[in-house]
């Protein structure tokens, strides 16, 4: 696990734009799984600037999200469908046809759940998985005790989960209880991972994420198992890491590294100076 540790949430964003750019220069065709909630909104924002001007395209680009609500139409206003024509897809060239969400707004959502699985085998697999991680550490909808192997499937969300995304809905809107999430399994055979996290209320998640013991109570603990994952956070995200002057010291090595040898890793804006 890669952690790199930035002074706030704007370079969060900036580092993780810069990674997915990057990530469509080297594949223009790649396959991007993409997130939803509050954290990735600031990295949406800079994709569709650097969209407008020209510097990336998304037009061969192919996108799998990795949940959705169950029981919300597509065109309800909190449905992640809606998220993502409004934070990202609508401003981008990437064709409909090439964007893909769980369908929980269809009559059998099992059958959604294993024709996701299918879909994403039949793209030949996720390139870059983006995650945010909630404050009881789950990853997509896969709440605390969710099997590490598990795949696409109907989850019920914690009282937790519900409560931290009770901000999104109004006082007389149904808030709905489940969703259709990719499984861990799922998202560990992404070939590399980034995941992002800021503010102190992630502060817990993000240290047993990486500290803590693996197991399914923390569900991006998972996430240890996986040989290219980039966690990138800001400083207040990173104070519950009892090593986290050892991270940010792996990290000015390696970039010293990559530049003895000519080689880059993206993005080249990490700060040089010690925080
Ligand atoms: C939801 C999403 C997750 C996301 C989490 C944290 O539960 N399903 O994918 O990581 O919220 O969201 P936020 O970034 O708003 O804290």
């Amino acid at each position: 696990m890669r952690v790199v540790i930035l002074p706030n949430a704007e370079a969060v964003a900036r580092f993780g734009a810069d990674l997915v750019v990057e990530q469509l220069h080297t594949r223009p065709d790649s396959v991007l799984g993409l997130a939803t909630g509050s954290t990735p909104v600031a990295l949406y924002k800079r994709l569709v600037q650097a969209c407008r001007t020209g510097r990336v395209s998304f037009s061969r680009a192919r996108t799998f999200n990795l949940d959705e609500y169950l029981g919300l139409e597509r065109c309800h206003p909190q449905s992640y469908h809606q998220y993502m024509r409004h934070h990202l897809f609508a401003h981008i060239d990437i064709p409909p046809e090439h964007t893909a969400l769980p369908a929980g707004d269809t009559e059998d959502a099992f059958a959604a759940c294993e024709d996701y699985e299918r879909r994403i085998r039949a793209s030949g697999g996720i390139d870059l998985q983006l995650l945010g991680i909630g404050r009881n550490g789950h990853i997509g909808f896969n709440e605390p005790t969710s099997s590490l192997g598990s795949r696409t499937r109907i989850k019920t969300l914690t009282q937790a989960t519900i409560d931290d995304n009770a901000r999104f809905y109004k006082d007389d809107e149904c808030q709905p209880h489940m969703a259709i999430t990719m499984g861990i399994g799922t998202i560990l055979e992404a070939r590399r991972i980034l995941l992002l996290a800021t503010g102190p209320a992630k502060a817990k998640a993000v240290s047993r994420m990486i500290e803590g013991p693996l197991g399914a109570f923390c569900p991006a603990s998972a996430l240890q198992l996986h040989p290219d994952t980039i966690v990138a956070i800001d400083q207040a995200a990173a104070s519950n890491l009892v090593h986290g002057d050892f991270y940010q010291h792996v990290e000015k090595e390696h970039q010293q590294l990559l530049g003895r040898t000519g080689r880059h890793s993206a993005p080249l804006s990490l700060p040089t100076t010690k925080q």
